[in-house]
C-alpha cells in the first residue's frame, strides 16, 4: 500500500504513545478483564462470574497481545494469558455463549495458538467454533444471534450484520481440523447476509428476523441503531471488515464487491456529511443530539486497510488507494481529537457509543481501543491477526 512516510511518521508516534501510556495502565488494573471506565477513568472488571460471558471480554486479551507484539513487555503476555484462563467458566454457561465467541475467542486463544501453537489454545477456539456452528439454523441458512434481548421478544430467528465478524472463527476450524464444516456454516450464513441485510444503496440493516421454523424472510429492526431504515455505523463497520475477511478466506469476488459497495457507500456518507470524519452513531441519525461512536471510526478504519490490501492484489491500484486514504483520515481524525494518551483515564479512544438510544452515549468502551490499535499496527506491518 502506498502509505507516505509522513503518515508512518505519525502512525510510528501514536503507537509509542498508545504502548507507552498501557504500560502504566496496565500495571494497575492487574487481573481485570474491562469494558468501560468509571467516574474516575478507572477500568471496570468483567471477569468475575457475573459477568464472565461479556460479549466484548476477548478484546482486553486481544489488545495486550497486540501490545506484547508491538513492545515484547511480559507484563502485556501474562495479562493476556490470566484473560484467557478466567475466560473458561464461560464455555460452561449455555446461555452465556451466543454468536459472539469469535470476538471472545478469536483475538485471545486463536491469536495465541497462532503464536504458540499450544493446545490449550487451539482446544478454546475449536470448542467457540464448536459453539459457533450450534447455533446455525437451517431454516433459512443464518447463525442465530443472541439468546435474549433483554425485552420480551423472541430473539430465535434474530440474526445480526456483527456475526459476519465472528465467521473467521468458523473458517479458521475448518483450515485447523482439515474438515468442511464449520466454513460451510460460515459461507451459507455469508450469503444469507449479503441477501438479507444489504441494501442497494450499500447501507446495511442491523437486526433481520426469519421465521426459525421455514427460514421466512420476517422483516429488519433497527437495533442499535437509529431505525429500521437507518444505517447504524457499527453495523456497516462490521459488514465493511466482515465480508472483506470473508473473502480473504474463500476468494469469493462476491464477497469482495459486497464490502466494496458498503465501503462506497460510507465513504460517501463521510464524505458528504461527516467531513471531519468524526462518526456519528448513525449516518441517518437525526442532526441533534449528534452522537458520536469513535469505535465506528476504528472498525471501519481496520476494514478498510484489509480492503485496500485485497484490491492492490487484484492490481486495482486506484481502488486500493481510495480505501487507505479514506482509513487514514478516520485513524488520524482519532488520534488528533478523540485519544486521551495521558494517564488521567486508563482507556484510549472517547466519545464510544454502544447504541443510539442507551442511557449512556460518548463513554470509553475496550473494543474501541482494540480495533483503533490493532488498525495502526496493520499500517504498520506488525499487526497480529489470524489470516
Ligand atoms: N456486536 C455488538 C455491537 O457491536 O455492539
Amino acid at each position: 500500500m502506498n502509505i507516505k512516510e509522513t503518515d508512518k511518521q505519525w502512525i510510528k508516534e501514536a503507537l509509542a504513545q498508545f504502548a507507552g501510556k498501557m504500560e502504566t495502565v496496565v500495571e494497575r488494573n492487574q487481573g481485570k478483564i474491562p469494558y468501560t471506565t468509571d467516574e474516575n477513568g478507572r477500568f471496570d472488571d468483567r471477569s468475575g462470574k457475573k459477568d464472565i460471558c461479556w460479549w466484548t471480554n476477548g478484546f482486553w486479551g486481544g489488545e495486550l497481545w497486540q501490545l506484547y507484539k508491538l513492545t515484547g513487555k511480559e507484563i502485556f503476555m501474562q495479562e493476556a494469558i490470566g484473560t484467557e484462563d478466567k475466560m473458561d467458566a464461560a464455555f460452561m454457561d449455555y446461555n452465556g455463549m451466543d454468536h459472539d465467541a469469535g470476538f471472545r475467542w478469536l483475538p485471545t486463544a486463536v491469536i495465541r495458538y497462532k503464536q504458540e501453537n499450544n493446545a490449550e489454545s487451539r482446544n478454546r477456539g475449536l470448542l467457540a467454533a464448536a459453539s459457533l456452528s450450534g447455533r446455525f439454523n437451517l431454516n433459512g441458512n443464518f447463525i442465530r444471534a443472541w439468546n435474549d434481548w433483554g425485552d420480551d421478544r423472541d430473539t430465535t430467528g434474530w440474526a445480526i450484520i456483527d456475526c459476519m465478524m465472528t465467521l473467521p472463527l468458523l473458517y479458521w476450524a475448518s483450515e485447523e481440523l482439515g474438515d468442511p464444516r464449520f466454513k460451510a456454516i460460515a459461507v451459507a450464513h455469508a450469503d444469507t447476509a449479503m441477501k438479507s441485510f444489504i441494501r442497494e444503496d450499500g447501507s446495511v440493516k442491523h437486526i433481520v428476523g426469519f421465521d426459525p421454523a421455514t427460514g421466512e424472510y420476517l422483516g429488519n429492526y433497527g437495533g442499535q441503531g437509529y431505525d429500521e431504515a437507518s444505517s447504524w455505523t457499527r453495523g456497516q463497520s462490521w459488514a465493511l471488515y466482515g465480508f472483506t475477511l470473508s473473502y480473504i478466506y474463500t476468494k469469493d469476488m462476491k464477497y469482495l464487491e459486497t464490502a466494496r459497495k458498503v465501503a462506497d457507500y460510507v465513504i460517501s456518507e463521510l464524505d458528504n456529511k461527516f467531513p471531519e470524519y468524526l462518526v456519528p452513531v448513525d449516518y441517518r441519525q437525526p442532526a441533534e443530539p449528534a452522537y458520536e461512536d469513535s469505535t465506528a471510526a476504528a472498525i471501519t478504519a481496520g476494514g478498510l486497510i484489509e480492503l485496500a490490501k485485497c484490491m492492490e492484489e487484484t492490481g486495482d491500484q486506484s481502488a486500493s488507494d481510495k480505501y487507505l486514504t479514506a482509513s487514514l483520515k478516520l485513524l488520524k481524525a482519532l488520534h488528533e481529537k478523540r485519544c486521551d494518551y495521558t494517564l488521567d483515564k486508563d482507556n484510549i479512544l472517547e466519545k464510544c457509543t454502544a447504541a443510539y438510544f442507551d442511557s449512556r452515549h460518548e463513554f470509553a468502551i475496550i473494543y474501541g481501543d482494540y480495533y483503533y490499535l490493532e488498525a495502526l499496527m496493520k499500517l504498520d506491518g506488525s499487526a497480529l491477526t489470524i489470516f
